[in-house]
């Protein structure tokens, strides 16, 4: 059977420490030619920069090959259909990095590929992210077990993957969001079941204070994503009093630190400045993407 990473469960909450660890090998200057001889295709219906980044290079230090297609060259499911896409990935390369608007895309080009195809984001989930987030965390905090981690702003992608992500590895995520820009129930639901057996939680609420309180991490994602971009204005104001600033950060714990994915918007989810704050961690984190896919690819091929 093919192992796909189409969303965080896709890998049991068991084994997300002896990735993490992996990664921090590989960051810490491992040598690995797990793609010697083998093939990435990169393939985005969205923009990117740490994604096509972080999977280019991480393929090159595993001494494989990356091609990578920009949103408009292949015409995915419009030029071509989806099947077809993957079936021709699928004979030339040897892992698939997918970037789609719906995850349904994505479980349909996994459904017909027969190499491992890895989420790069959809709507729905960001599951590379989180692990980069993950390990970040863990290089922070030494671990991500009983670790209070605060979300603040949309329900979104980031967010759900960061859940189960957390959940999973016993810790703790408290979302605090807008009425109608909550986690989705069923992923709220999946997250604490996915993260049961290692003790984590995920919670819902409303009130970024409450949220913040004592958080060891607090992290925050654009309150519009790709995709989205026609509801800006309906967000800008749905999200008020959600921006996350050096005040709401003083009352988290003292040693807290401060995480986004990026791209940010000063002046909307964040405050000007906040990304140099002596507490914000975003840049490491986003190097991690490198790492944390790296190990990712290590252990699908
Ligand atoms: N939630 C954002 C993440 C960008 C990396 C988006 O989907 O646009």
């Amino acid at each position: 059977m093919v192992n796909h990473f189409l969303k965080f469960s896709d890998i049991a909450s068991d084994e997300i420490q002896p990735l993490l660890q992996r990664a921090i090998e590989l960051k810490a200057g491992a040598s690995s030619n797990a793609l010697a001889g083998k093939s990435v295709a990169i393939l985005f219906e969205k923009p990117s920069l740490r994604t096509k980044l972080s999977f280019w290079v991480g393929t090159e230090k595993l001494g494989g090959n990356p091609v990578h297609f920009s949103p408009d060259e292949v015409g995915l499911g419009r030029r071509e259909p989806v099947a077809d896409v993957a079936s021709v990935m699928s004979r030339m390369s040897d892992i698939a990095v997918i970037r789609t608007f719906e995850q349904k895309t994505i479980e349909e080009f996994a459904a017909n590929a027969s190499i491992p195809v890895i989420n790069a984001l959809t709507d729905t989930e960001h599951p590379c992210q989180a692990l980069a987030d993950s390990q970040t965390i863990v290089e922070q905090l030494g671990s991500l077990t009983g670790a209070k981690v605060a979300f603040i702003g949309d329900g979104n992608n980031v967010a759900v993957s960061l859940g189960y992500a957390v959940a999973g590895s016993g810790g703790h995520l408290t979302v605090a969001s807008p009425v109608g820009y909550e986690v989705a129930g069923e992923s709220l639901a999946g997250a604490n079941i996915y993260g049961a057996s290692a003790g984590g939680t995920v919670k819902q609420v409303t009130d970024p204070q409450e949220a913040v309180a004592g958080a060891d991490i607090v992290y925050t994602d654009v309150w519009t994503s790709m995709g989205q971009e026609a509801e800006t204005t309906k967000r800008l104001a749905a999200f008020e009093g959600y921006q996350v600033t050096p005040s709401l950060l003083d009352r988290a714990s003292s040693e807290v630190k401060f995480m986004h994915d990026l791209p940010a918007h000063p002046g909307e989810e964040i405050s000007d400045g906040l990304l140099y704050d002596p507490r914000s961690v975003v840049f490491d984190q986003a190097e991690n993407r490198l790492w944390a896919q790296a190990a990712l690819m290590e252990k699908l091929i």
